[in-house]
């Protein structure tokens, strides 16, 4: 009986931890990721991606294994919707590297530091809540974030950046600094750090020496809402940096031709990987080949028999003419093909089959040279200023049309025929923009201006409260060629305690961001099972093409700031010299010197001294005169009456001029 009842029991436990495991469907979980990719200008991209899951607290409670503790705790404590944080260094080139892909538009950053923030709190609190995690991201990533609190440094967007829900906060540091005392606080967040894995390729010599450094954490939850189908807290986290390979022994000429640098992983990196984090999910490399460069090597090999990708795809790692990868690749992943266009292809490698004894190390070889250009948007934006003088300028945002202008017309709204352009601008208050002078050029001719405008909304700057913000959507017509957009102010002037240390230097102007509404920079692939690989899946995301313009050195009127220096030392000159004299003329007692002389004079000097004074007069080659009293004494101590009078004057000067200064 007792032995049935024990069988029970464990049949019962054994259908309860069965159901569980259904129940636990959601787990946290780690992946990491490499995608690296040729560019034109003999460069590599490299994009570490990393991801950390968490599933809903409700479900899964508070405890977790793999999610970083401090990001838990921050999303709890400010109640974090979205959140975005980016530690920049150089400045990604449009032109050359992309501006229409995933990479460009969500990794291309603004230098130094970009954060915004979405919260799910009640509207007055929001900017509470801001201002603590200004501080709290401060000091988790040894950063001046904490400078982003004043009101004066971050605004609030409408609509024109991301969300409209109006509790978001957006706010950048030009200036700051970006190193590895930044990245090391990053690299905690992962759960092997850089010590296994992917991550273990961030060599900190070979990443900081790139032309561009972009360290982004993004994250995004859930936890607040109130739906059923909640996901928990997501925590991405990518580094983007572009670097040059080393050439010496590689590489070559071919017909007069510069070829493609070749390069390995161990060359890139000076680092190999051995094997993954063990923690992680999955940890793949990719390698991607661009959409143009697809189609110039189809262009290459359109006088062999086998057709199109074809090559590419089947033996496109080894026996190909164009180009040679080291390792077999796991699989070959192409872009769904469009109506006109070859999509772009990557390879695929997994790290897990690698160990210490034989280390991933991935190469690329070129066979012979190849010239392709990248992806642009429809218009490449600069800004410049206009305008000399300390008194006022003018800003100005230039929109060039590319060359690609089939694209162009592909994204123009079909029925309208016009082309959206978004553009978010955020001025500091010293910089008085006086929205009204708003001009707007299409092709050189100057336009009536709520022509183009679709929808503005401005929010003027406040004197040391806030900054001014313009968020506007322009209409242009599809065939245009040039835009431009000016806008005039007047530099305002500082308290002397608000300059920073290097005032002379100038002040930035933060980057304008500049969004095209109508175009979407997603990758589609064809195999839906891709979705489930979170960087696939980050590369198919629907966002709009986006792209930031320079930030601007506005000189103002900086004060002389070795004035209060100039003032002290001729203060203190004049102090010394009529006080040194006050002081002798104070201390010589008149009468007491001539009583002294006199007396000198009658005893008649010792035969020692007058042998010594003798002396020294020969020595100096003059006629020894023998001591005589003087009468001169008598009138010094009038003089002297003078003479005080005449320092307390001055130094009653002084201290009136001092006092009137503070
Ligand atoms: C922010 O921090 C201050 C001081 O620590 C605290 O009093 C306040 O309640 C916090 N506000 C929010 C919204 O967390
Ligand atoms: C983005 O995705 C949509 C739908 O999946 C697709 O039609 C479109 O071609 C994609 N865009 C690009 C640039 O591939």
């Amino acid at each position: 009986m007792s032995i049935l009842k024990l069988y029970l029991l464990l049949f019962l436990v054994l259908l309860s931890s069965a159901s569980e495991s259904i129940a636990e469907e959601l787990e946290e979980e780690f992946t990491e990721a490499l995608l690296l990719r040729p560019l034109p200008d003999r460069k590599v991209l490299a994009h570490f991606h990393f991801q950390s899951s968490a599933p809903p607290t409700q479900t899964y409670g508070r405890h977790h294994h793999l999610f970083p503790k401090s990001i838990y705790q921050l999303v709890h404590k400010f109640q974090i919707r979205e959140m975005e944080l980016s530690f920049t260094q150089g400045r990604w080139n449009y032109e050359r590297w992309g501006g229409y892909d995933p990479i460009s538009s969500s990794n291309a950053k603004p230098p130094g530091v970009e954060l915004w923030a979405d919260f799910d709190v009640p509207q007055h609190q929001v900017d509470d809540s801001w201002k603590n995690l200004t501080h709290a991201l401060s000091g988790l990533f040894c950063a001046s974030i904490n400078f982003l609190e004043h009101s004066t440094a971050y605004s609030a967007p409408q609509w024109s950046f991301r969300s409209f829900s109006g509790k978001l906060r957006y706010g950048t540091l030009p200036r700051e600094a970006v190193c590895t005392e930044n990245l090391t606080p990053w690299l905690k967040l992962l759960p092997c750090r850089d010590k296994a894995g992917i991550s273990s390729l961030m060599d900190r010599p070979s990443i900081y020496r790139g032309y561009y450094h972009s360290q982004r954490l993004h994250l995004k939850s859930d936890e607040f809402a109130t739906s059923e189908s909640r996901t928990g807290i997501v925590l991405e986290q990518s580094l983007t940096v572009v670097l040059q390979p080393n050439t010496l022994g590689s590489g070559g000429t071919f017909s007069g031709k510069i070829s493609q640098p070749s390069w390995s992983l161990s060359s890139l990196f000076g680092r190999k990987v051995s094997g993954k984090c063990s923690l992680s999910n999955s940890g793949n490399v990719y390698v991607q080949f661009e959409q143009n460069l697809v189609s110039q090597f189809n262009e290459l090999k359109k006088h062999s028999e086998t057709s199109k990708n074809e090559i590419l795809i089947r033996d496109g790692f080894q026996s190909n003419p164009l180009f040679e990868l080291s390792l077999p690749p796991k699989r070959v992943i192409k872009e769904a093909d469009n109506l006109q266009k070859e999509g772009s292809i990557l390879y695929e490698f997994s790290v897990k089959d690698y160990d210490e004894s034989e280390p991933f190390d991935l190469g690329l070889r070129w066979k012979s040279p190849v010239v392709w250009s990248c992806q642009q948007a429809p218009l490449r934006a600069s800004r410049f200023l206009l305008g000399s003088g300390n008194e006022r300028g003018a800003i100005a945002i230039s929109l060039k049309s590319t060359r690609s202008n089939n694209l162009l017309k592909s994204g123009c709204n079909e029925k309208e025929r016009w082309l959206k352009v978004g553009i978010f601008q955020v001025v500091p208050w010293y910089v008085k923009v006086y929205y009204h002078t708003l001009e707007v050029f299409v092709d050189g001719e100057l336009q009536s201006t709520m022509d183009n405008v679709e929808q503005i909304r401005v929010s003027p700057s406040e004197d040391k409260v806030s900054p001014g913000v313009m968020e506007m959507v322009l209409r242009l017509p599809c065939s245009v060629k040039t835009a431009a957009l000016t806008i005039e102010f007047d530099k305002g002037f500082l308290h002397i305690d608000e300059y920073p240390p290097d005032a002379n230097q100038g002040f930035d102007i933060p980057s304008a961001v500049v969004s095209f509404i109508d175009f979407l920079a997603n990758i589609s692939f064809d195999d839906d099972s891709l979705k489930k690989v979170p960087i696939l899946s980050k590369l198919q995301e629907k966002i709009p093409v986006l792209s930031y313009t320079e930030v601007l050195l506005v000189p103002l009127t900086t004060p002389d700031f070795s004035m209060p220096y100039n003032v002290i030392t001729i203060t203190c000159t004049v102090f010394a010299l009529y006080f040194g004299s006050l002081l002798n003329a104070l201390r010589r007692r008149a009468g007491e010197e001539e009583r002294l002389l006199k007396e000198q004079a009658g005893r008649g000097a010792g035969p020692l001294t007058l042998m010594l004074s003798k002396l020294s007069a020969k020595l100096r080659r003059k006629t020894w005169e023998p001591p005589q009293s003087s009468s001169s004494f008598s009138r010094s101590s009038s003089i002297n009456y003078k003479l005080i009078v005449k320092v307390i004057l001055v130094a009653g000067v002084a201290a009136v001029w001092q006092f009137y200064f503070q």
